[in-house]
């Protein structure tokens, strides 16, 4: 790399920064080390994959980057502050602006409507209630869901419920996107257009931190960070990233392939 491209490099100033954090739990005589250490630099624009066994601490870890927890040591440092020394109005702020959730265990409002669950991070903007519906329903359109906007969670597929909290999550336009298993509970093709949501928003400068047991899904981040107890056993870029175009075009195969056999 040349002068110009090192300095360039530097300039490239990291998003996230964790030093040496632990997230230790005590329950009763028993301290639970779900983070041991764990330091990664993250910059602006990553599509990161986090992956590890079960128990590994992947959602603790993603808990504290998303302001939702703390640490019990180390230091978080988000966009050239220090997220410990931070108030919680602050905190907030970052929360509903900067960043949008995507966990599994993502409640939604079990007595509104589609249209209001998505709706409901633009009363905390501000926006009128003409602007907030007008985004929300283009917002459950985006995700497949315009034929489902008066239904409730439990008038939903677990599928759709997903899809609602995805729509949900972007609405406010983050810069960065947390997402812990947002495929979870999904059949192939449904993650797949997940996954394709998500590399749109990537594609328009957004971070992505994704959490997921699939290789297959975690072939679309441009780097793939792996867990073990509580530390991080490898960091490396993925040399062979897939993208949605392409799953599409490997599921059609195989659909046909089946219809074949039949
Ligand atoms: N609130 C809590 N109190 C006590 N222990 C906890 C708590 N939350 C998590 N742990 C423990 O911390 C460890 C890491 O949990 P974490 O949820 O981060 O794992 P994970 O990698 O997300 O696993 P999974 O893939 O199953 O979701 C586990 O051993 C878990 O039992
Ligand atoms: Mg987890």
């Amino acid at each position: 790399m040349g002068y110009i491209g090192l300095k360039r490099k530097k300039m490239q100033e990291a998003l996230i920064t964790i030093k040496d954090i632990g997230r230790k739990y005590v329950i009763g005589s028993e301290v639970i080390h779900a983070l041991k250490s764990v330091s990664l630099e993250i910059k602006k624009g990553e599509f990161v994959a986090l992956m590890g066994p079960s128990g590994s601490g992947k959602s603790t870890l993603m808990n504290i980057l998303g302001c939702l927890d703390t640490p019990s040591k180390g230091d978080y440092i988000l966009n050239g502050i220090n997220v410990s020394q931070m108030t919680d109005n602050d905190l907030a702020e970052v929360r509903n602006k900067e960043i949008g959730f995507v966990f599994q265990t993502f409640n939604l409002l079990p007595r509104s409507t589609s249209l209001d669950n998505v709706a409901l991070p633009l009363i905390y903007a501000g926006a009128g209630k003409k602007e907030r519906d007008e985004r929300a329903t283009k917002a459950l359109e985006n995700v497949g869901l315009g034929n489902r906007i008066t239904h409730k969670p439990n008038e939903l597929s677990g599928g759709q419920r997903q899809r609602v909290a995805v729509a949900r999550a972007l609405i406010n336009n983050p810069s960065i996107i947390l997402a812990d298993e947002p495929t979870g509970n999904l059949d192939t093709k449904t993650s797949i257009e997940i996954m394709g949501l998500i590399e749109e928003i990537h594609s328009k400068g957004n971070t992505i931190i994704l959490v997921t047991h699939e290789e297959d899904i975690a072939q679309h981040a441009h780097r793939i960070v792996r867990m073990r107890d509580g530390l991080i056993e490898k960091d490396y870029p993925n040399d062979n990233i897939k993208t949605v175009s392409q799953s599409q075009v490997n599921l059609k195969k195989k659909e046909d392939d089946i219809e074949n056999i039949h």
